[in-house]
């Protein structure tokens, strides 16, 4: 299935038909998957409620788009080559004859022990191939999957596992990530004792390590697996079905679960997989992402298997056992699309060019950035040392609600501008916003980015709790989806994130809510308040900087450190704050409400011009702030 763009002319054509009938445009596309049912409806849909339906009543099941429809012809084609964490370790690949057995092994594994289409099973796996496994299996008896990070703490888990109410945990005994290893099975262990939905733990080994066993709750991976037929049918599901839950975070409360169905979802995955990085069969594409973010579902799992795709996966980091690691997986499997953040960019160009001369890279044809806005030094370095200024960069802007990659080049076809994600996929119509919610139509503007009709894979809901989702994507501008970002769009029209307008901060890629880091500082037996604001990082994006007030004589660096333990207990290491500064109170209004602006100007490293501050209840708070500012 070719649904390669081959030129940016016909990119406009396609676009321009995609906006005059877009379920004409989708359903063209649909058709060239396999359904075991056609769909009577191929939209319909409402931002109001909200309420989106993609090809209603066909049936489908995605893994056999995944898996099954590429036996014949390419059965014996590699699907995964796997790159463990320490460079001398034993690689391993897959082929697609050889992972669809696996995934059905293991699928009847699931069946045993009670799963069935609906029920939502939590992963908490590293980066390993059985990682992957567990995901398809779950679809293809159409049980909800649930990934958590494994970079989330016992008690982030917790909560997500209790807010799908999972019914099992798949994890592995350990997890290696440079010269680190952790006890997933031990997080989860801890995780359990606050939540009663799970029946069964089961527990991949990887590391070997010894791990604690429950008698009658936890099930070894390998022995389920081995003692399973490996024929199993996929499940029929309803284009509309629930695929996946991800847990995101927003400006408010815990992170939500972003609910993806089955049938869109497959599309648009597939859809723009092959279009951004222009995958030709035979090429070998790399997504360095983790499966615990979206980009690693979209374009690990998803995208590159329906599109009978060679992928690399990544246990380790890129900067173990050095600087130079990527570009040795580059060359090692000859790479031609590579996937990767700004942050690692950062990270890598930091490092020096030492750790890049030694290797060849030609192979590479795109070269991608995702999950912030790439700054125009990390783009320069990119294009010229990574894509030897031969390799067009696609800026992919998109986010775990949009399922896909919304706003990029396709591969070399369309033009160029560092720093700019550029333009709309086909099906995407993305609006930008003044602060009345009007339309800005001219071109050279700033305004907040929306998108004002349904794609296949936009949310359809955020798990337990649709008025959440109403709330927090569909009423801000009636009958838009608001994205949280704000956006310019240049004299040709390509668009060029900013940023978050929201109170969500974005640390190397990775989403926090500001209240969320505030809810586990407030934990912290000596804090009385605080407030977190994001600040530009050179290297991550944004880093956190969190305001707290104690009611302890403990020396400040005694504090500092118990906050950052209670960050990492709430929501895990990723998520610790770069400075904390002890203060005596916040700046509030008279009706107690902080000024989060004059926190964010101070941790900007402005130390005057805060605007108005007149409806400040004390001004001295500021003065002394200022004082011990970092
Ligand atoms: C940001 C990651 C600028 C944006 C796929 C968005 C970006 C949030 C880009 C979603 C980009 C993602 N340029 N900003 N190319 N890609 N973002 O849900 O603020 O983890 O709203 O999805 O990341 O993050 P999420």
């Amino acid at each position: 299935m070719n649904l390669r763009i081959p030129s940016f002319e016909v990119y406009k054509s396609e676009y321009q038909k995609s906006v005059d009938n877009p379920e004409a445009f989708w359903s063209e596309i649909a058709q060239t998957f396999e359904w075991k049912k056609p769909w009577t409806n191929a939209l319909s849909w409402n931002f109001n409620e909200p309420n989106v339906k993609w090809f209603e009543g066909g049936s489908m099941n995605i893994t056999e788009n995944m898996l099954d429809r590429h036996l014949e012809e390419r059965g014996d084609q590699v699907a995964f080559y796997w790159e463990p964490n320490e460079p001398g370790d034993v690689a391993k690949t897959l082929t697609y004859k050889e992972l669809h057995r696996e995934v059905c092994k293991l699928a009847n594994g699931l069946k045993s022990l009670g799963i069935e289409k609906g029920d939502r099973v939590c992963i908490y796996m590293p980066m390993t191939l059985e990682g992957i496994i567990s995901v398809i299996a779950c679809a293809r008896i159409g049980a909800v999957h649930s990934i958590v990070f494994a970079g989330f703490s016992s008690n982030a888990l917790a909560d997500r596992i209790n807010d799908a109410k999972a019914k099992l945990v798949i994890t592995s005994d350990g997890l290696n990530r440079g010269t680190k290893q952790l006890d997933l099975k031990a997080m989860v262990d801890e995780a359990l004792k606050q939540c009663d939905s799970v029946e069964h733990v089961l527990v991949h080994k990887h590391t070997h390590n010894d791990t604690n066993y429950t008698e009658g709750r936890d099930v070894d991976y390998q022995s389920l697996v081995d003692s399973m037929d490996d024929n199993c049918p996929a499940e029929a599901m309803d284009s509309e079905d629930m695929l996946f839950i991800l847990y995101t975070s927003g400006s408010t409360g815990k992170p939500k679960g972003v609910v993806h169905t089955c049938g869109g979802y497959m599309i648009y995955t597939a859809y723009s997989f092959q279009n951004v990085f222009q995958y030709e069969q035979g090429d070998v594409f790399w997504c360095t992402a983790d499966i615990g973010w979206i980009t690693g579902h979209s374009y690990i799992v998803y995208g590159p298997l329906l599109s009978g795709a060679t992928s690399v996966v990544f246990e380790g980091i890129p900067t173990y056992p050095d600087c130079g690691r990527f570009w040795a997986v580059c060359d090692k499997y000859k790479v031609n699309q590579f996937y990767t953040a700004p942050t690692a960019i950062r990270a890598l160009m930091g490092a020096g060019l030492e750790f890049v001369t030694p290797f060849k890279l030609d192979s590479l044809k795109v070269i991608g950035s995702v999950g912030e806005p790439i700054n125009d030094e990390a783009w320069q370095w990119y294009h010229r040392e990574i894509g030897k200024d031969n390799c067009p960069v696609v800026d992919t802007w998109w986010q775990t609600e949009t399922g896909g990659i919304m706003i990029s080049g396709l591969g070399s076809h369309s033009p160029m501008n560092p720093t700019h994600a550029g333009y709309p996929l086909p099906g995407i119509q993305p609006v930008l916003l003044d602060q009345d919610g009007n339309e800005i139509t001219e071109n050279e503007v700033e305004g907040y980015l929306c998108v004002k009709y349904p794609w296949p894979s936009i949310l359809r809901t955020t798990y337990g709790d649709h008025e959440r989702c109403k709330n927090v994507y569909f009423s801000n501008y009636e009958g838009y989806y608001f994205t949280g970002d704000g956006a310019k769009r240049d004299k040709d029209g390509m668009y060029r994130i900013i940023g978050r307008v929201d109170d969500v901060i974005n640390v190397s890629g990775h989403r926090f809510g500001t209240a969320e880091i505030e809810d586990a500082i407030n934990t912290n037996q000596h804090v009385v308040e605080s407030a977190v604001v994001g600040y530009p990082h050179d290297i991550k994006g944004q880093g956190i900087y969190a305001y707290v007030v104690v009611d302890s004589n403990e020396a400040d660096t005694a504090i500092e450190l118990s906050v950052c333990d209670s960050v990492s207990d709430g929501i895990g290491r990723i998520a610790k704050p770069d400075k904390i500064q002890v203060v005596t109170g916040l700046p509030k209004t008279r009706s107690g409400k902080i000024m989060r602006r004059i926190l964010r100007k101070i941790a900007e490293g402005e130390r005057a011009n805060f605007g108005d501050t007149s409806t400040l209840l004390d001004p001295t708070v500021v003065e002394s702030i200022l004082e011990k500012a970092k």
